[in-house]
């Protein structure tokens, strides 16, 4: 693909769009790679100040001439322009129609769904790579899981029936941007049911595959394999169904019968019962009163607006701790246990790193797929294990 640039990014003004351009400043000036920013505004993206060595696309995410003509000029888009399902339609037809490669941050299911089934088959054609939950959401998820099913075929000859994903800890803030996308998913799923039902379904994204696992749990529960009381993650509606199409797309790799789920680790003892009981609550609470159109609109008021999020001491102090159990099919003796951790806080820094190593590795890695919408294990895991940890602070280590 002959092409001016090999990145666009897209959404360059936003809070996490000005991390990625930081990144890809620090790391990916003056070599061999040639990017520029985009967005809508230009006074905005003249403010940025990048200087005249970074070249700036103005276009608006609504007008699907324009994008047809912006994607064009580019190898790889990586969009920050959220919420998705509002703004990221016209793109994502724009790339798959052009066979420009795509990665993004949304975690909204319903979304991606109904565009894998609209553009899955031009994406082919063309060759575009696509490739959605390039942040906290889904990669340490998804790779990790990867990272843990290649472990456990390196020794033991078998892929792992069950991987548990258990947060430790992680320590970081919400910007306006994700605060948005959430609210719009609750305001869209309120007016249209069907959303609703897709966001719940286990295998919201597999097309071909269904499995054994069931709805999310919503409850605590106390987990022997960690001795600990664990609470529902918030992510896990999303990770848990880009983990199971990450299967169905690497051919079965981790089994017909591979189960997955993820939970967040409080402790031990009754305080830890109690806390897992009261995240317990607050989950449902606040997904409940999110999908009430008053309190929705309160809590916007309350939480951080379009363009903001956490300072840039949180972003700096922040990191994330995940444990991974994998399951041996017949011997719990052979079981492996792994660890997922991040320098940055999950949402913003670390997510800004993963985004912009997904985009590199699109414009220059060789990867084993062809144009499609695909998971991040399944067009770049063997590449996103090199790059994560010797670029971006995100690393996967085995712990016995
Ligand atoms: N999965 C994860 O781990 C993760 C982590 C972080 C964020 N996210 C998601 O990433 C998205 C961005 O979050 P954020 O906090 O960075 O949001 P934000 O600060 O609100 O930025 C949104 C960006 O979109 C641009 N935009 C809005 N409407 C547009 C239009 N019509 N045409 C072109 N550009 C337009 C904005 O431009 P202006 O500056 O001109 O307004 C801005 O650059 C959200 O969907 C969020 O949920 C996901």
């Amino acid at each position: 693909m002959q092409r001016e640039y090999d990145i666009v990014i897209w959404g360059a003004t936003g809070f996490t769009g000005k991390l990625v351009t930081e990144y890809m400043q620090q790391n990916y000036s003056g070599g061999n790679l040639t990017w520029a920013v985009g967005g809508r505004n230009q006074a905005k993206l003249d403010a940025l100040g990048l200087g005249a060595g970074v070249d700036i696309l103005v276009a608006d995410a609504r007008n699907q001439a324009e994008l047809d003509a912006l994607v064009q000029k580019t190898r790889v888009i990586l969009t920050t322009v959220g919420p998705y399902a509002r703004y990221g339609s016209e793109l994502v037809a724009a790339c798959a129609a052009h066979g420009t490669h795509y990665c993004d941050l949304t975690g909204e299911v319903h979304w991606m769904r109904e565009m894998i089934e609209k553009h899955q088959a031009a994406a082919s054609d063309s060759g575009a790579k696509i490739v959605h939950t390039c942040g906290f959401d889904s990669i340490p998820s998804d790779i990790g899981v990867y990272f843990m099913q290649q472990q456990m075929r390196s020794r033991h000859g078998v892929a792992a029936s069950a991987i548990k994903y258990r947060t430790r800890a992680f320590k970081g803030g919400f910007s306006g941007g994700t605060v948005d996308s959430m609210m719009a998913m609750m305001e869209a799923a309120q007016a249209d049911p069907r959303i609703m039902e897709t966001v719940a379904d286990p295998y919201a994204l597999n097309f071909t595959h269904r499995g054994l696992d069931g709805l999310d749990r919503k409850d605590q529960f106390y987990d022997e394999d960690f001795n600990a009381w664990v609470a529902p993650f918030v992510m896990a509606a999303i990770n848990t169904r880009v983990v199971r199409r990450s299967n169905e797309l690497l051919g079965q790799a981790y089994g017909d019968e591979f189960r997955y789920d993820e939970g967040t680790i409080v402790g031990q003892g009754p305080a830890a019962a109690m806390g897992a009981a009261a995240m317990a609550f607050g989950t449902t609470a606040m997904n409940s009163l999110a999908a009430i159109t008053p309190a929705r609109k309160m809590m916007q008021r309350m939480l951080p607006k379009p363009g903001e999020g956490p300072s840039p001491e949180t972003i700096e102090q922040g990191f994330f701790d995940i444990e991974l159990l994998a399951k041996h099919p017949t011997d719990s003796a052979l079981n492996l246990r792994g660890k997922v951790y991040g320098d940055r806080d999950p949402g913003y820094g670390s997510t800004a790193k993963m985004l912009a190593e997904c985009a590199v590795c699109l414009a220059q890695d060789k990867l084993p797929v062809e144009g499609g919408f695909w998971t991040p294990a399944s067009a770049m895991g063997d590449a996103l294990l090199q790059r994560l940890p010797a670029n971006a602070g995100v690393t996967f280590e085995l712990l016995n």
